[in-house]
């Protein structure tokens, strides 16, 4: 741990807030979100489920999961004023600044904007996850001169997604595979977006603030951006005979390689070995196999030389490519998943706030003599 009289570099370690959402075992590589084990909630839990999961505490029944269910289909349209921002927008904008406009402008319609209260901020989670789905895909059929697609009625968030992306049904068996890859986006305990909203709510602000706040965080390529990036290292290797030459001359250069390391899992991402499956059959079921197989050379190749670990967003890179998702959209992707986890945290933080607020180690100049303008 990089720690220089009392300042700990990267807040390695420190422990900045309770939470009953997600146990991370990193010497073990384990994680489960409220006791249940990702691997069993991927398998066999939807997006919803795990979303009620970590707004409620426990596992919905059939019936309470329809109810949610249908409150989450009805928070699915977008008012037309942000639609409109949208087109206002260059075609070349970024999806993440577009994502980043939506989630300030949904703030200014929801009815709860500025109320705190956890009923309230339980309403504004399920609309901002509604909401959000529907933002990153509008905004990708507007910069492409298409109409956004409005949103099902009758399908579930994972395939109302790609319903919306695509404006076709998405097959059952990539429907499963992105459902699964959203849940296990959906929480990360203290990472650094997640601290971001935290921080945020902490001063009393608002919960679409502090969601602007997240997108703003998660797109840097050491967090959320690293998938786009790996996707990009993947199509730069070209193909798998290439993987070899492509990581010695990494090696050489010192670069770093997106999608490796992981600040607290030292084993392995538990989450990486979930999507390694799924990728493997996505890739071999859209006939894109070649993906797949250079992630694995790649992994096996940097992973004897330097011992580093792939995370969650080297393996969902080939998987959401193969089942033609743009990589640009990747990094919205993970904000649609991992909503569902800021807003659970930030239900946490308005239940038992205080003003977060570290301290600096000063280096400047010692205290010395103001030199007025004309005597400088
Ligand atoms: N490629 C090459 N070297 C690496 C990498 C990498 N991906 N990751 C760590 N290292 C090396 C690093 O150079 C350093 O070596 P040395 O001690 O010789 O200088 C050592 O490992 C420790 O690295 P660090 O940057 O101090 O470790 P950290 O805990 O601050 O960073 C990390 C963690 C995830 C930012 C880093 O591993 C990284 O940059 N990975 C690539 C970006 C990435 O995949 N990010 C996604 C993270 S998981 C999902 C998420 O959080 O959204």
């Amino acid at each position: 741990m990089a720690e220089q009289g009392g300042l700990i570099k990267g807040l390695e370690g420190v422990v900045a807030a309770a939470t009953a959402l997600c146990d991370l075992d990193g010497a073990g590589g384990r994680l489960a979100y409220r006791g249940y084990d990702i691997a069993d909630l991927a398998r066999q839990a939807t997006y919803e489920e795990v979303a009620y999961l970590l707004w409620r505490g426990e596992l919905p029944t059939r019936a309470q999961l329809d109810g949610f269910g249908a409150e989450l289909v009805a928070a699915r349209p977008l008012p037309d004023a942000l639609l409109s921002a949208f087109r206002l927008l260059p075609k070349k904008a970024d999806p993440m600044r577009a994502l980043q406009m939506a989630a300030a402008v949904l703030g200014t319609f929801d009815p709860d904007a500025t109320d705190n209260s956890q009923e309230a901020n339980l309403r504004k989670a399920l609309r901002l996850t509604s909401q959000l789905a529907t933002a990153v895909c509008s905004h990708h059929r507007i910069r492409l001169d298409k109409e956004p697609v409005p949103p099902s009625k009758d399908l579930g968030h994972a395939a109302n997604f790609l319903f919306m992306l695509t404006g076709e049904r998405p097959s059952a068996v990539n429907v499963r595979a992105f459902d699964a890859s959203l849940i296990l986006y959906a929480e990360h305990e203290m990472n650094a977006s997640t601290f971001t909203t935290r921080v945020i709510a902490s001063t009393l602000s608002d919960m679409h603030s502090a969601v602007v706040g997240g997108i703003g965080a998660i797109k840097g390529p050491l967090h959320g951006g690293a998938g786009e990036a790996v996707m990009l290292t993947l199509k730069e290797i070209g193909k798998v005979e290439n993987v070899d030459a492509f990581v010695e001359k990494a090696f050489a250069e010192k670069r770093r390689l997106m999608g490796f390391g992981h600040r607290v899992y030292r084993a392995g991402d538990p989450r990486a070995a979930i999507l390694r499956g799924l990728a493997e059959d996505a890739c071999r079921q859209s006939g894109q196999q070649m993906w797949f197989e250079m992630a694995v050379k790649l992994f096996e190749r940097v992973n004897r030389a330097k011992g580093l670990i792939p995370n969650v967003d080297f393996y969902s890179a080939p998987l959401w490519y193969s089942i033609g998702i743009p990589v640009d959209l990747f990094t919205p992707v993970i904000v649609a998943g991992r909503i569902a986890g800021w807003t659970a945290h930030l239900l946490e933080q308005y239940q038992d706030n205080r003003l977060i607020r570290p301290r600096g180690q000063y280096t400047g100049p010692g205290r010395r003599q103001f030199v007025p303008l004309e005597k400088r």
